[in-house]
């Protein structure tokens, strides 16, 4: 089955050395520590991309030689979103690039009869309404747990929210973007479809246990 969705909420960050890391974040042969490191690098590429329209104001600067006009970031208010627990492999990397973003967690795990996301915990920043969302979790499956957190940030009151995953499949996509019409979703690939266990085929398995060690 074909599915649809709109392309133009969706980015794949499809540059050289992501993909090039992918492939080695996918080989059953990669272990702990490097899927770790790659999971964060992959993350560092995604949040460029996403923070990539951020708005900039002009600030004088003294360089050695003279006060010259520059750019910085006109004080737009962010928030990381995990999604636990893989979620949490990502958070590290867009904390570089965005030191000054505040935390959320959105605790969930899939119900591994029905595929449905079970909800364990909700702690966001108080001011989370007037913040830009980052959602953060390596796989888009079902689309399920993204359509969770995303439903969650609404009722909050967040009005823009941004879900950075690293492997997604069509069906995910279009699940998340009925859902929700007005998230964008940056991806390093779309993968072709899920299994009967609806895992992600061709993958990279769990991303929660290859992050933290736990099979
Ligand atoms: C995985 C993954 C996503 C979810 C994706 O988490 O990290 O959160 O499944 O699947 P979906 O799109 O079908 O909802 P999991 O439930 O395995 O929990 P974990 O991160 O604690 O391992
Ligand atoms: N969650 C994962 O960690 N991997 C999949 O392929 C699907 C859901």
């Amino acid at each position: 089955m074909a599915y649809e969705y709109d392309k133009s909420r969706v980015t794949v960050v499809d540059h050289p050395l992501v993909q090039h890391k992918l492939s080695i974040l996918r080989d059953v042969s990669t272990g702990t520590k490097q899927f770790r490191e790659l999971v964060r690098e992959l993350a560092l590429f995604e949040g460029y991309e996403a923070t990539r329209d951020l708005p900039l104001e002009d600030v004088e600067v003294q360089t050695p030689l003279e006060v010259a006009t520059c750019k910085q970031i006109a004080g737009k208010k962010l928030a990381i979103v995990p999604i636990l627990r893989a979620g949490l492999g990502m958070v590290d990397a867009l904390l570089e690039l965005v030191p000054s973003a505040r935390v959320g967690h959105l605790g969930m795990y899939r119900d591994p009869e029905t595929h449905k996301p079970v909800d364990y915990l909700c702690k966001l920043p108080a001011d989370v309404s007037e913040r830009t969302c980052l959602v953060v979790d390596p796989m888009l499956a079902t689309g399920g747990s993204l359509a969770d957190a995303v439903a969650t940030l609404r009722s909050r009151g967040v009005s823009d929210i941004r879900c950075l995953v690293l492997v997604a499949v069509p069906e995910g996509i279009s699940a998340v973007l009925e859902a929700d019409p007005d998230v964008h979703i940056y991806t390093c690939a779309v993968d072709r479809q899920l299994n009967e266990h609806a895992y992600i085929l061709p993958g990279l398995g769990d991303a929660g246990d290859r992050i933290f060690g736990t099979k």
